[in-house]
């Protein structure tokens, strides 16, 4: 039985959380909102702190609204649907200053207000599903019959469950219409769906993605070939969606439980997608990362381009570089720009964009940032400016080392996770430099994700 204790949610914390306090110990608080009261279960007894999650709000928050999704709260990619969305962007800015000033030690930067996203449902453009012989059954659903076939979002605890998805709010109408159809073909064909107890099955993740123009990818993730059966899947959904572009197997015959395989095979249509951000186009494969919400991609990247404050001159370094966006997007403000990636088929597409775009000041490499960094290959030219886009994870010590020992003038940094940013800060600032500004941009409405830029400018010696 798990023990239950009531608890005032403080100040918003990043992972959706809310600090708060029980018998003088410090509690991160599950789906609470700032002032609210409640009763909680405790999750985890860590040494210096506890967890919990509310079961039951005592004193409910203004800032609540009804959710307008019927997986919500169970699924667990949206944590913030039941709330205005105004507040939704004042927890993410709360967040984004206490990873700059509690993790970062940063107390005298400058912190801009949040760029707000106009439109708060149906924005992404890629989402990845899960199959599962396992069900998760939602409150409603209890009493159902198991089918040995769900297709959706990975349960949050369960990791060999997924809770059953007929659609998303967060990804369009079209690709909601594409993985109705496409699951329901699935549903009849007989194919297992994969089992990561057992290491058996067959179908393991379908990604969708889609372009500006609505052109339409799938990728089907399977554990082994079975290429009639899925070429037959799709020709009926080519002959169904005149989107269709692009239909890929990829194979994962391993443990590891990602969309990424060891071959993509095309399957019908071309192997790769041309998007557009600005203007200028992007080549993508079905492995490749591209910025998901595209409203906002380009206030991110201008943020970039007014941070960096180009005058024509730099040479510039763009590190985790994808398919080239931010270097092709700044190419014709500065000299050069020379991008590092370590997606091969990123690289590729990288080369094939700046042709595409008729850009000659870019060049692309391709490589593991540690590797790289413990080489000595990043600084082997003079840069003026440095770019750095890392995922969640932020950078490597080794890599932060290496941005130090460069003495690049300016930094540049874009994160996805604001804690490993206030991280990778506190570095370096120890290693002289100086965090001067940071600007939170909202690309992910409802859920807790907070893209953040920051200047760091070295310290003059
Ligand atoms: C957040 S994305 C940024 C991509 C690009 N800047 C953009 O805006 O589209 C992070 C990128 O880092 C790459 N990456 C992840 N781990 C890496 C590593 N160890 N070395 C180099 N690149 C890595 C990923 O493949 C991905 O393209």
């Amino acid at each position: 039985m798990k023990q239950l204790i009531e608890l005032t949610a403080g100040k918003p914390i990043y992972g959706g959380k809310c600090l708060s306090e029980y018998e003088g110990r410090k509690v991160m608080l599950e789906r609470a909102l700032p002032g609210e009261k409640v009763q909680a279960y405790v999750k985890k007894r860590k040494s210096g702190y506890i967890e919990a999650v509310a079961k039951e709000i005592i004193e409910r928050s203004p800032h609540r609204k009804e959710s307008d999704c019927r997986y919500y709260p169970t699924c667990g990619g949206c944590k913030l649907r039941d709330v205005e969305y105004d507040y939704q962007t004042y927890i993410k800015e709360e967040v984004v200053k206490d990873c700059v000033r509690r993790i970062g030690k940063v107390i005298d930067c400058e912190m801009h207000p949040i760029i707000k996203c106009k439109i708060h449902n149906n924005y992404r453009n890629k989402t990845e599903f899960t199959f599962s012989k396992l069900r998760y059954y939602t409150e409603e659903e209890k009493g159902l019959e198991e089918e040995g076939f769900t297709l959706g979002f990975h349960a949050p605890k369960f990791f060999s469950k997924a809770i059953d998805i007929d659609h998303c709010n967060l990804q369009t109408d079209l690709m909601n219409r594409v993985y109705q159809s496409l699951r329901k073909t699935l549903r009849s064909s007989g194919l297992e769906p994969y089992d990561v107890v057992q290491h058996t099955g067959f179908l393991r993740y379908m990604v969708i993605r889609k372009t500006n123009d609505d052109r339409i990818m799938i990728n089907l993730i399977t554990k082994s070939r079975k290429l009639k059966e899925i070429k037959d899947i799709a020709d009926r959904l080519f002959s169904e969606f005149p989107e269709l572009a692009s239909f890929i197997n990829t194979i994962n015959s391993g443990l590891s439980s990602t969309a990424y395989g060891e071959e993509s095979i095309l399957i019908r249509g071309t192997e790769t997608l041309i998007d557009t951000i600005g203007g200028l186009k992007f080549e993508l494969s079905c492995d490749t990362f591209f910025q998901v919400n595209p409203e906002q991609v380009t206030k991110l990247y201008d943020t970039v381009i007014d941070y960096a404050g180009f005058n024509g001159s730099e040479n510039v370094l763009d590190l985790y570089c994808g398919v080239g966006t931010i270097a092709l997007y700044i190419s014709g403000r500065v000299k050069s720009v020379t991008g590092f990636e370590l997606v091969e088929n990123a690289v590729i597409n990288a080369k094939r964009n700046a042709g595409l775009n008729g850009i000659s000041n870019c060049k692309f490499v391709s490589g593991d940032m540690l590797k790289l960094a413990k080489d000595g290959e990043l600084f082997k030219e003079n840069f003026d400016v440095i770019i750095t886009d890392p995922p969640r994870d932020g950078m490597h010590p080794k890599v932060v080392e290496a941005l130090i020992g460069s003495k690049v003038p300016k930094i540049v940094y874009v994160s996805c996770n604001p804690s490993t940013f206030g991280r990778d800060v506190q570095l370096l600032e120890e290693g002289g430099y100086k965090l001067i500004k940071v600007q939170p941009v909202d690309m992910f409405p409802h859920t807790f994700h907070v893209e953040t830029v920051g200047l760091l400018v070295k310290n003059q010696e």
